[in-house]
């Protein structure tokens, strides 16, 4: 299908401490470095409407929250953040880079959750409107190792964290399933290489694709 718009969209996927914020602010000095303007959002949240559901989708207590709830809540706060900084970014021309987007829910609702795969992508492509990434990296490390990771890294647990690791597990696997499924879009990137060494990758990979 023709783009509909002349930027460039990017999303960056992975599981829980794969390390994803570290590579991505490696990534960013290295656009900067080279003079590349971008612009960086995050899901869930972004703009302010969706930064509130995420408050919502996250919160520890909400011990109560439905599988369907939380996707419809994703989706949400997806088609706000997508209509309000994404979109217009995009028509501008402009390199626009999400922490994470559709595949996320793909991943987590649709085969972690156990909703299907198929089910979630269908409220999400009410959300988005065929707008999907032009280049989606997946972050590639074993769930044993980030979960390591958080453990060792001590930042703030959020709900999604305490699922036990046989979650992170089917988040991993789920991920696997979208990339053989959207093989031209995605690109593995192996992330238990130094953040350096990830900036260095996805770079080079944006210039290549981006020229092509
Ligand atoms: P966040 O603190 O942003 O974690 P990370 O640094 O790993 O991106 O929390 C986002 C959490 O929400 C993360 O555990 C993944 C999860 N998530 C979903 O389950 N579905 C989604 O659609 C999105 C965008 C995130």
């Amino acid at each position: 299908m023709k783009k509909k718009y002349s930027g460039f969209f990017i999303s960056i996927e992975g599981g829980d401490g794969v390390g994803k914020t570290t590579a991505i602010k490696s990534l960013e000095e290295k656009l900067k470095q080279n003079g590349i303007n971008y612009y960086l959002t995050r899901e869930p949240g972004g703009s302010k409407i969706s930064e509130s559901i995420r408050n919502i989708i996250l919160d520890k207590n909400n011990k109560e929250e439905d599988p369907k709830t939380e996707a419809l809540l994703y989706a949400a706060s997806r088609r706000q953040h997508l209509v309000e900084i994404v979109i217009p970014r995009l028509e501008k021309g402009e390199l626009v880079i999400t922490d994470r987007y559709i595949d996320s829910s793909l991943a987590y609702q649709g085969y972690a959750r156990g909703i299907g795969i198929k089910k979630v992508y269908l409220i999400n492509s009410f959300a988005i409107d065929n707008y999907l990434p032009d280049l989606t990296f997946f972050l590639e490390l074993s769930p044993q190792e980030g979960l390591k990771r958080i453990s060792n890294n001590k930042r703030a647990v959020d709900r999604l964290d305490q699922e036990k690791e046989s979650f992170h597990q089917k988040v991993y696997d789920g991920y696997h399933i979208l990339i053989k499924k959207y093989r031209k879009r995605f690109v593995v990137v192996d992330a238990s290489k130094t953040p350096d060494e990830i900036a260095n990758f996805m770079f080079n990979k944006i210039l290549e694709i981006k020229q092509k």
